[in-house]
């Protein structure tokens, strides 16, 4: 087909297009075209590869869990530090092999590593395999990208997305009783060490009432954890505020419980703690990324907040909600971090008692303010903070776990453990794994657990009962 004689825009042309072409390959193959998506990141990357995973699937592609065999790789990347970057070159280093075995398959890298220009040049100059970039802004570009590569144009790396947001792009979720819903793209805050306002752009919420739509369809065929999604998802603003949203969400129906990630300090009115506290539908669970301990450092890190503004929200929080899981991010390292910050950092977290944390080793990510900064810490002084910090952390997490002890708590199953197939995993409101044998469940049905061994990452039970809803068993 000429491509150049005619004129397309819509993704939903392009969809048609390289449907039409997959009819031919299925008919003189006898089988559908395969496409097989990865993913690295964020729960941002996941819900943009259910929408990778959604047009392949309108294209035409049946999805599959092996690369070798398929026709369509797609690699969805992240960026946030130097480790996710390496691994997924790395991974896409071995799908040479596959293009070499079979030339006819096509391989795109999207994701936030293909905003940047200098991973463009590297994609473009040192994996010469690699057909086409789609950075995230451009998602919805990608049947315009596969077309154009099956139609034979020379590889393109797209950059420059256009930071509208595109509605009604085909989903094909992962799970039929969890989620994802992203409220917002983008980021303004521009934390100095941090790479994502760099590669997903400028902060942009979807209207109220499309999210509204897509929650109450939702719970409507039976999902019941619904995660709002954005960088800040508390700087969420359209055509109303992101508590507002939350009531309006509230307002919707059902059995369900309405998770949001992640919020940032410096947006959280009191407002916001009572919308949660006064709304039952709203998890019991806030991820509140706090990074550091000291102030400086806050400062130096372009947060916006101090960590006295920050025990206060928890103080809120918790007079109205003593029991609400709280989780957090921390950074380890940041340049210019002496002894006494880092100090600063266990005393909170001794202060804080969060329920779980996330802790990271500071990485320096290009044309970000923090690369330039001086005093960059030494591997060995990060390393070892961050062991200090995590074996802190996990005595606490477990003693807050050894409060459930005798406790009966719900759980939303999530089917066989990973580690140990005799076993159900289930998860709480506040997302703690729940462990606990039983004979035969169903993945999305809730269950009361009574909590007889408490670790830090993990609890362990005995099933009371169980309840099933209608996941074809009521
Ligand atoms: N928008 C969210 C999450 C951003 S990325 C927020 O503001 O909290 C998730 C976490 O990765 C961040 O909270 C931070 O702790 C960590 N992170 C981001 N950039 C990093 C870097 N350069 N090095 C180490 N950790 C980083
Ligand atoms: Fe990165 Fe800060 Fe934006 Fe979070 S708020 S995505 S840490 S710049
Ligand atoms: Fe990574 Fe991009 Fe998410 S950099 S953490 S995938 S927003």
């Amino acid at each position: 087909m000429a491509f150049n004689n005619q004129h397309f825009t819509d993704m939903s042309d392009y969809i048609n297009l390289v449907r039409e072409r997959n009819r031919e390959y299925e008919a003189s193959c006898g089988r559908p075209p395969l496409a097989y998506v990865l993913t690295f990141g964020c729960q941002q990357n996941e819900a943009d590869s259910e929408r990778i995973a959604g047009m392949a699937q309108s294209m035409g592609y049946k999805l599959t869990g092996s690369a070798e065999e398929s026709d369509l790789i797609v690699i969805n990347t992240c960026a946030v530090r130097d480790h996710a970057e390496k691994k997924a070159l790395s991974i896409i280093g071995q799908f040479k092999h596959v293009k070499n075995a079979r030339p006819g398959v096509l391989i795109g890298v999207c994701g936030c590593m293909t905003a940047q220009q200098h991973r463009i040049d590297e994609l473009k100059n040192s994996y010469p395999y690699v057909d086409f970039t789609l950075e995230p802004a451009l998602l919805h570009r990608l049947p315009e990208a596969v077309f154009r590569a099956l139609s034979g144009e020379k590889r393109t790396f797209w950059v420059g997305g256009e930071e509208k947001i595109i509605e009604d792009v085909p989903v094909r979720r992962e799970s039929s009783y969890k989620a994802w819903v992203s409220i917002m793209y983008g980021c303004n805050n521009f934390c100095s060490y941090c790479i994502v306002p760099h590669v997903r752009g400028r902060e942009r919420s979807r209207d109220s009432s499309q999210i509204y739509r897509e929650v109450r369809a939702l719970v409507e065929s039976g999902y019941k954890d619904i995660t709002l999604l954005g960088q800040n998802v508390n700087s969420y603003k359209s055509d109303c505020d992101f508590s507002a949203l939350l009531k309006k969400l509230c307002s919707i129906d059902g059995d369900f419980k309405l998770h949001f990630m992640t919020s940032h300090p410096k947006d959280v009115p009191d407002s916001l703690i009572s919308t949660i506290a006064e709304n039952e539908k709203i998890a019991r669970h806030f991820h509140l990324p706090l990074q550091s301990g000291s102030d400086r450092i806050l400062a130096a890190m372009n947060r916006r907040y101090t960590t006295r503004h920050y025990m206060s929200i928890l103080e809120k929080l918790r007079a109205l909600l003593p029991d609400i899981v709280v989780t957090t991010d921390i950074i380890v390292g940041f340049p210019g971090e002496t002894d006494e910050d880092f100090e600063g950092t266990l005393d909170i977290i001794r202060r804080a008692r969060f329920d779980m944390i996330f802790s990271f080793i500071y990485s320096k990510r290009k044309s970000t303010p923090a690369e330039r900064m001086e005093n960059q810490i030494p591997p060995a002084v990060k390393s070892e903070r961050y062991e200090r910090l995590t074996a802190l952390q996990n005595s606490i997490s477990k003693e807050k776990n050894r409060q459930l002890l005798d406790k009966t708590v719900k759980v939303l199953v999530e089917g066989e453990s990973k580690n140990n197939p005799d076993v159900y995993a289930g998860r709480t409101e506040g997302g703690k794994i729940v462990h606990f044998k039983a004979e035969s469940i169903l993945p999305g049905s809730y269950a009361y657990i009574k909590i007889n061994r408490a670790e830090a990452f993990a609890l362990y039970g005995e099933l009371q009962n169980k309840i099933l809803y209608n996941l074809g068993e009521n």
